[in-house]
């Protein structure tokens, strides 16, 4: 069958930029720029940008593009023996859009609150024990919440109606998705500006704190938002880049996506601190305490925030509609990356059969985030699934192609099809910089984990972190070695 292609260069790069700007940007980065104090997660991130991010995005279209399957056709093509990679690849975004999708559930239950921004009294007592209901601890699992449930359903719905005809609907879609929460966000940006106070919080996120980068763990915090916001080792770049034709720009595109992706976090973070700026000053409460406040951050602290304004109901609207609207092209780009792995090797399924199940086994395995307990589990899987797969799946990426396959053919390749070319920085960073940062970065985490577990959570809550990271592991080395014999 001919590989289903994409309309136009224009639609591929809406895409995979619609892949990279998410939730990632706008919940994600303000927490943990707020969490790490501000500036002081600016340096790391954006060193983690040049050093691990660009080399990896090239690298995943090169792939892509070159080899023309999704990410387990692709691996295969490098080596033989490492298809296993791309399923580890794969099971750990779908882990994460199980979770994503909840957080989008969340956003939509609050854009159907902001008309009468019920969260006014008390918008911790809002998103705790009213939306959440959150339960005492991770040991009270206490059932699941509906209504949350109900609104994951709707969301699923959404994602699967903008995937089921596959990279035609997705080149659809996006040119709506894409523009419009940048267009949001602008919306709020010249908010944010014209109330008194915005230049306090923007202070805290822009300066410096030298000695917080002693502190190893927000370096591995930068470096891992780095791969969820490009959407690297998800599997996702590499296919959505295997539609491409083989003789299409490779460097431009990365370079372009990268950009703006992280473009678009540093404007989001403008927005955010301008108003918490704002907030602080309204309520004589610092900056960085407000801004500590973790995942919260855009259910709480925003929210409370946005209902001290005028048209407070207007502005949260817009707000959570940026979010959902952000979030809703990353998930259906991983709905997509299965999919096209699963139709490289047969031709037996419809992509909209295929689709649909793809869409109702994210739903199923959110579930557990929409119990009582949800948010644990939210916190404890995102933890090791950012922290350790992503990381360990990007070393391994680093390995197959820039020693099994060669980082050198893979440059000259990369080269032959793009107007700008890459030096031969790309190929040393690929074979040694990378890979070695990024294993001592994961031990360095190791080490400090086991002597504190993540959080104090209960050892068998912890476990299932752990196990996520392990099952993957040990069926890519199954697929390693088992099958050997039979590649050839
Ligand atoms: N890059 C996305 C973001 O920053 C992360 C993501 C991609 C999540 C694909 C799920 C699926 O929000």
């Amino acid at each position: 069958m001919e590989r289903a292609r994409w309309a136009s260069r224009t639609v591929f790069l809406l895409a995979a930029i619609g892949s990279a700007v998410g939730l990632g940007n706008v919940w994600r980065f303000p927490y943990l720029a707020g969490k790490y104090g501000g500036g002081a997660f600016l340096i790391p991130y954006l060193i983690a940008l040049f050093v691990v991010g660009i080399p990896l995005l090239v690298l995943e279209f090169a792939v892509g593009q070159k080899m023309q399957k999704g990410a387990v056709g692709s691996f295969k093509k490098l080596h033989q023996a490492w298809g296993g990679l791309g399923v580890f690849a794969l099971f750990s975004s779908f882990i994460i859009v199980c979770y994503y999708a909840v957080v989008m559930a969340w956003s939509l239950i609050y854009l159907w609150a902001s008309f009468g921004v019920s969260w006014t009294q008390d918008s911790r007592g809002y998103f705790f024990d009213h939306v959440l209901q959150l339960s005492e601890s991770v040991d009270t699992i206490g059932g699941i919440n509906w209504s949350i449930l109900v609104s994951l359903l709707v969301v699923w719905l959404l994602i699967y109606f903008c995937v089921w005809r596959g990279v035609k609907s997705v080149g659809k879609v996006v040119w709506l998705t894409v523009p419009l929460p940048v267009l949001l966000l602008a919306v709020l940006l010249v908010r944010a500006v014209t109330l008194p106070g915005f230049l306090a919080g923007w202070i805290f996120y822009l300066k410096p704190i030298w000695n917080a980068l002693a502190d190893s763990e927000v370096w591995i915090a930068a470096f891992s938002q780095i791969f969820f916001t490009l959407t690297l080792a998800f599997g996702v770049m590499v296919a959505y880049a295997s539609h491409k034709d083989e003789h299409d720009d490779v460097a431009k595109d990365a370079y372009l996506t990268a950009f703006i992706n992280s473009g678009i976090s540093l404007f989001a973070g403008f927005v955010v601190f301008g108003v918490l700026g704002y907030m602080a000053t309204s309520t004589s409460v610092r900056v960085a305490d407000l801004a500590a406040s973790g995942p919260g951050l855009a259910f709480v602290v925003f929210p409370e925030a946005l209902s001290l304004m005028p048209w407070p109901s207007f502005f949260s609207a817009v707000f959570f509609l940026t979010l959902l609207t952000l979030g809703i092209d990353s998930a259906f780009s991983l709905v997509e990356a299965v999919n096209v792995t699963i139709l490289d090797t047969t031709e037996h399924w419809k992509p909209q059969t295929l689709s649909l199940i793809i869409c109702g086994l994210g739903f199923i395995g959110g579930i557990i985030f929409t119990t009582r307990a949800g948010l644990y589990f939210l916190d404890i899987v995102d933890h090791f699934v950012t922290n350790y797969n992503l990381i360990v799946v990007g070393i391994l990426q680093t390995i197959l192609a820039g020693w099994f396959y060669g980082a050198e053919k893979l440059l000259q390749y990369i080269n032959q099809v793009s107007d700008w070319h890459i030096g031969r920085w790309w190929s040393l960073s690929i074979k040694w910089i990378v890979p070695l940062l990024l294993v001592g970065l994961i031990f360095n985490q190791l080490w400090v984990e086991i002597q504190t577990p993540y959080e104090g959570y209960p050892t068998w809550a912890l476990m299932i972190g752990w196990l996520l990271l392990l099952v993957p592991c040990i069926v890519f080395i199954v697929l390693l070695f088992i099958p050997a014999s039979t590649h050839t």
